[in-house]
């Protein structure tokens, strides 16, 4: 039995959720692969039995890197196919999503979970305590170790969404105001005069949306709004206009930079 997880990850949630269930899954050979350092020629799947993709709820959405990777993706009907989001408050339908741009492609999603994680959208809210935090990750474990036993018994038929007036308003009518507005919200990135030049911002972007120029970022409005440049900067140097000022910033405590780093 092979598994392989892909993941999605701006600041470390997903990627740290994808790692603890690939531990749990000791039935199988697990390996885990960053959605975006994968090329066309490796989207499809010859040898692996199960397929896992973990990936941050933008917007009550999918990253549309995500659509991107399921619309191309490869494999044959007999694969077991499960999903993974992470979120920090409501995740609309984003399950049902996923499912539907399976059933796109001729594949059936068998199960689909919703994990909340700390908050990473740091132009609205603060982080949060420590604390609180670790209430978050101690809730994390316990439900990994439940999905784990699900997924290890190839079991089908659970899809984890919100309430469907919840759907209705998020994922439906706030949600696709925003959502297609993402690649270009880059915008509103703000360079301040603490960059070095040190290109961790254009390494670590998952869209690889970032081209240096005379030694300073540019954005080219392919963003996915994940904050990984922002939230990773070693300097302070990025904002997302005024609103992450004086806000510290997040990533998940145990993900370093270099495990996200794609470039
Ligand atoms: C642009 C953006 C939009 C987000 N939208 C939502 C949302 O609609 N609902 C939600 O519950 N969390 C939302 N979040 C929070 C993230 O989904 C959550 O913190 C996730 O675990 C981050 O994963 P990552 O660290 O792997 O990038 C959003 C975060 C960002 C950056």
């Amino acid at each position: 039995m092979r598994t392989v997880i892909y993941y999605f990850s701006g600041t470390g949630n997903s990627l740290a959720v994808a790692r603890d269930l690939a531990k749990q899954l000791n039935d199988s050979e697990v390996e885990l692969i960053n959605l975006a350092t994968i090329t066309i020629h490796e989207f499809k799947i010859l040898s692996a039995d199960r397929i896992g993709i973990v990936f941050p709820v933008y917007m009550w959405h999918m990253p549309h890197m995500v659509a991107t990777f399921i619309n191309k993706l490869l494999i044959d009907k007999s694969k077991y196919v499960f999903a993974i989001a992470t979120y920090d408050g409501i995740a609309g339908n984003v399950i049902n999503q996923v499912k539907k741009q399976f059933r796109l492609r001729r594949i059936k999603l068998a199960a689909g979970f919703l994990i909340k994680m700390p908050t990473n959208y740091i132009p609205l809210f603060n982080p949060m305590p420590v604390e609180e935090q670790q209430k978050i990750f101690a809730d994390k474990d316990q439900k990994i170790l439940i999905l784990a036993s699900y997924i290890k018994r190839n079991q089908r038929g659970r899809f984890e969404n919100s309430s469907i007036f919840t759907n209705l308003f998020f994922s439906g009518f706030l949600g696709k105001l925003g959502y297609k507005r993402i690649p270009a919200m880059d915008r509103y990135f703000i360079l301040n005069d603490k960059c070095n030049g040190c290109e961790v911002c254009y390494r670590i972007c998952p869209a690889k949306n970032i081209l240096m120029k005379n030694n300073c970022p540019q954005w080219t409005h392919k963003c996915e709004q994940c904050l990984a440049c922002l939230q990773w900067c070693p300097e302070g140097a990025i904002e997302f206009m005024k609103l992450t000022r004086n806000r510290k910033k997040y990533h998940h405590p145990d993900i370093k930079y270099g495990d996200l780093v794609i470039r």
